[in-house]
Parts: C-alpha cells; sequence; structure tokens
C-alpha cells in the first residue's frame, strides 16, 4: 500500500487527487488546491508542530485551505475522508475535520471510518456549535468540537489531546474490547426529571434502574447527574471509589473498558452507577458536553441509561433532555407540584422538546390527597403514563437502602415500577445473564 505518511512517498509520491495539487511527503511542506491571498497555502501561523500525522479533510477547497494555513506544515489534506483510506497504514492518524463536515449526513462516512480504523482519531471544526451536532459528531466518534475559526491554541490543544489518546491504544479494534459487545444497537438513555425538588425522581430513577437491570441481558447504568447534591448512591447503600468527575478527567481517553472501571455495582440486582461527585463544589467541572460524552460511551456497551437530575434546568440537565430517547417528567399530586411541572413543560416546548419523548409519571397518586388524576392531566394537558401510590415502604426502603422493587415486591409502588420498566424493557423480551 503506497503511504504517505512514510519517507517513502517523498520518493513515490502518492497520485494526485482531483482538487489536490499532491499528496505531501512527511517534513513536505503540504499543496493544498488553491492558495490563500498570499498564494501561500502552507504558511502557518502557529507554527507548532506535532508527533502525529495531521490530516485535514474537507470538501470545500476554501475552508480546507483555512486549515490547512492555519495548522502549518506537515499537514495533509482530502475532500472526502474515502480518499484517505488507501493511505492509512497502522500509523496514528489526527483528522481535523472542516465544517463542511458537519452538515448533515457527512458525519456517516466519518463514523464508518472511525470505528474501522481506532489509529485514526478526530476533532471537528464546525460553523455552529449546537447540542445536536455535538450530539452526532459525539456518535460519530469525533473526539472534540470546536466553534470555526479555532483559536490557534485551542485546535493544537485538541490534536494533542486526540493524539495522546492514540498513541495509547494504536489499532486497537473496538471490537476487541471485551465490554463493547459489538452488536452496533445503541442503548435506551431515559432521563428523570422534575421541575420540583423532593418529587421522587430518585426514587423512580433508582428502582426502575434496578428493575431494568434485573430484566435485560444487557448493562443497564444509572447515572445520577444531581451533580450537587445526588444521593443515589445513598439510596442504594453504596460507598463509591470513582464518581463522574473520575470520567470527566479521563475524558480523553474514555472507552468502555475504563467506564466500567469507574461504575459501582448493586450486587443484587446487578445495576451500574455512576455516582454524583461526593464534594458539591466539583460540580462547576463539569458541562453539558463532558456528560453527553459520557452517555455516549455508556449507550455503546448498556442496554439502558438512566439519568437522575436536579430540580431544575442547566445546561447539564437540557443537554440530557436533549439526548433522551426518553424523559420521565416526575410530579407529586399536590397544587405547587403541578404548578411548577406546568412551568416546566412550558419550557420544554418552548425549547422545542419533541412531546412525544416525554412521559408524565404522577407520584403519590391516591385518591386520599383530595385531587383528582383527570383534573391533573387536563391542567397539564397531558395524560399520565403511570400512576404511582403514595406508601410508607418508599420512606422505609429509602432508609434501609434497598429499593421498593425488592424489598416490597407485592406493593403498588413496586407493581406500577415494572409496569414503567414495560415501557423500555417489556418482561420477558429477553433472556437474563446466569450473574443474576
Ligand atoms: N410514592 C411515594 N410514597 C411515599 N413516599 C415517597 C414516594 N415517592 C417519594 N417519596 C419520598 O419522598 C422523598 C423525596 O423523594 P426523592 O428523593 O426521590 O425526590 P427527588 O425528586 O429526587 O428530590 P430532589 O429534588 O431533592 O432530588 C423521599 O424521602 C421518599 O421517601
Ligand atoms: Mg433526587
Amino acid at each position: 500500500m503506497s503511504s504517505f505518511f512514510t519517507d517513502d512517498s517523498a520518493e513515490a509520491p502518492a497520485p494526485a487527487l482531483e482538487g489536490e495539487a499532491s499528496v505531501p511527503a512527511q517534513g513536505a511542506p503540504p499543496q493544498a488546491s488553491g492558495s490563500d491571498a498570499s498564494g501561500n497555502a502552507s504558511a502557518s501561523s502557529a507554527g507548532r508542530t506535532h508527533s502525529v500525522n495531521l490530516v485535514v479533510i474537507d470538501p470545500d477547497d476554501v475552508a480546507r485551505n483555512r486549515l490547512l494555513t492555519q495548522l502549518g506544515t506537515d499537514v495533509s489534506s482530502f475532500p472526502q475522508i474515502e480518499d484517505l483510506l488507501p493511505y492509512l497504514n497502522g500509523e496514528p492518524v489526527v483528522l481535523v475535520l472542516g465544517p463542511s463536515c458537519a452538515i448533515d449526513g457527512s458525519l456517516t462516512g466519518v463514523e464508518r471510518v472511525l470505528h474501522a480504523h481506532r489509529e485514526v482519531g478526530s476533532i471537528l471544526v464546525a460553523e455552529e456549535l449546537t447540542t445536536n451536532l455535538l450530539q452526532q459528531a459525539l456518535r460519530a466518534g469525533v473526539k472534540d468540537v470546536l466553534a470555526s475559526p479555532a483559536d490557534d491554541n485551542q485546535i493544537h490543544e485538541a490534536i494533542d489531546r486526540v493524539a495522546a489518546g492514540l498513541s495509547k491504544s494504536p489499532g486497537t479494534p473496538e471490537s476487541d474490547d471485551p465490554l463493547f459487545e459489538g452488536d452496533g444497537e445503541l442503548g435506551q438513555v431515559v432521563t428523570v426529571f422534575s421541575t420540583k425538588g423532593g418529587a421522587g425522581k430518585s426514587v423512580i430513577a433508582t428502582n426502575l434502574g434496578v428493575c431494568l437491570a434485573q430484566r435485560s441481558d444487557k448493562p443497564v447504568v444509572l447515572i445520577d447527574a444531581d451533580l450537587q447534591f445526588g444521593d443515589i448512591a445513598v439510596m442504594l447503600k453504596l460507598s463509591p471509589q470513582h464518581t463522574i468527575v473520575d470520567a470527566v478527567s479521563s475524558l480523553d481517553r474514555l472507552d468502555a473498558s475504563l467506564m466500567q472501571s469507574l461504575l459501582v455495582t448493586h450486587e443484587s440486582s446487578g445495576l451500574l452507577i455512576l455516582p454524583a461527585p461526593l464534594e458539591p463544589a466539583f460540580a462547576d467541572q463539569i458541562g453539558a458536553t463532558e456528560m453527553i460524552q459520557i452517555v455516549e460511551v455508556l449507550r455503546r456497551f448498556c442496554s439502558h441509561v438512566i439519568i437522575d437530575t436536579p430540580a431544575y434546568f442547566n445546561d447539564v440537565v437540557l443537554g440530557m433532555i436533549e439526548i433522551s430517547d426518553e424523559v420521565l417528567l416526575i410530579a407529586g399530586m399536590d397544587i405547587p407540584n403541578i404548578k411548577n411541572v406546568k412551568i416546566g413543560l412550558q419550557t420544554l416546548r418552548l425549547l422545542n422538546t419533541p412531546m412525544e419523548k416525554l412521559r408524565l409519571v404522577l407520584n403519590r397518586a391516591n385518591s386520599k390527597v383530595k385531587l383528582d388524576v383527570t383534573e391533573v392531566e387536563r391542567t397539564l394537558q397531558m395524560s399520565a403514563d403511570i400512576l404511582v401510590p403514595s406508601d410508607i415502604v418508599v420512606p422505609q426502603s429509602v432508609n434501609r437502602g434497598v429499593p421498593v422493587v425488592q424489598s416490597s415486591k407485592r406493593s403498588g409502588v413496586a407493581k406500577a415500577i415494572e409496569e414503567m420498566a414495560d415501557l423500555f424493557c417489556p418482561e420477558g423480551a429477553s433472556t437474563k445473564r446466569s450473574r443474576r
């Protein structure tokens, strides 16, 4: 295979591609198609060198040349990612994908190449950073997304981060990762949210997670995204060694194996937990981008990723809602609860959240509370999917650290949770693993 990454290519240059003057040899300046105003396409503004092969991809000549100019010498370029394939020889390569690669559908080809070639890492420089684009890019395997025009330092630091990850695991095919189950199916992401504190989010998220873990034949994970005051670990009587903070600090090399080593197992159900930081102050270090990246790693080997949230909108919560397949909106059965949930619903509508992914759960829905379910549904203009009764077994189970679905299986609360789990994994739909 001819290679443009070895010195041989200096003697036997790779074939010139349409729109490319030539493919540069290692150490030679890039010959980009077209040139900038000074006629010098390879002028480097940063003049920084990297210990990894750098390739710019963008179908648009102007955008491609702009990135070439910014990145300096020793950089190759191609209009399409597929053009690069004949030159890959197992050496680590960092791709800098230009803005045209962010256009709908273009990331599909990128995903194919990145999944087939673990020695190739990439960053994307996009005109506009949206959560949707970020999500698509991360799903495609892109490691970082920067806004165009990217600052010199930012782009070089991003390249270095990706390169460091590549040199640590060169050429390891994703399917070699024992935790990557390889069926290609992404796990379902379910966020449990309410705009009212104490509505029952954590109780419901925990019990749903345990129930799904007992049913699913693949791992199920519960993320405590109540970053300041998360109490999932306490509710399940766990003493975590690691938390979300560890996952965030190893993001640039976070794969399924590393992720697995950071999760705590709830032994009696098999549920995996990514706990909230131990100190509220750590919450500031964690944003939506990091959380989305974590979810994308988890959903590659888990059948379900359940996310517990705080009782307010912040960028993490909005990011989680946006990438979720389903959102369980929890409302308690009292007037302040219903008022807050109504405001929450209005906010979600304003943010263009697809209403079809919202499911209303009425918690403590007993006749004794003097609030009629139909009245609540009319106020919220939404029908309730699940009614969870009020029961003393819930606080008792919280205090014992044993979920209701395990400690009081016959209670109305446990039955409601089982019904909720049917929405995501009907009982009998999959065979259990022998570990349980
Ligand atoms: N169906 C129920 N019956 C009786 N008690 C309940 C029920 N659901 C929740 N509770 C009680 O309400 C309290 C608050 O529940 P939980 O911690 O799940 O709320 P939350 O929405 O996560 O609160 P926060 O917004 O503070 O995170 C718990 O002590 C729990 O025991
Ligand atoms: Mg909570």
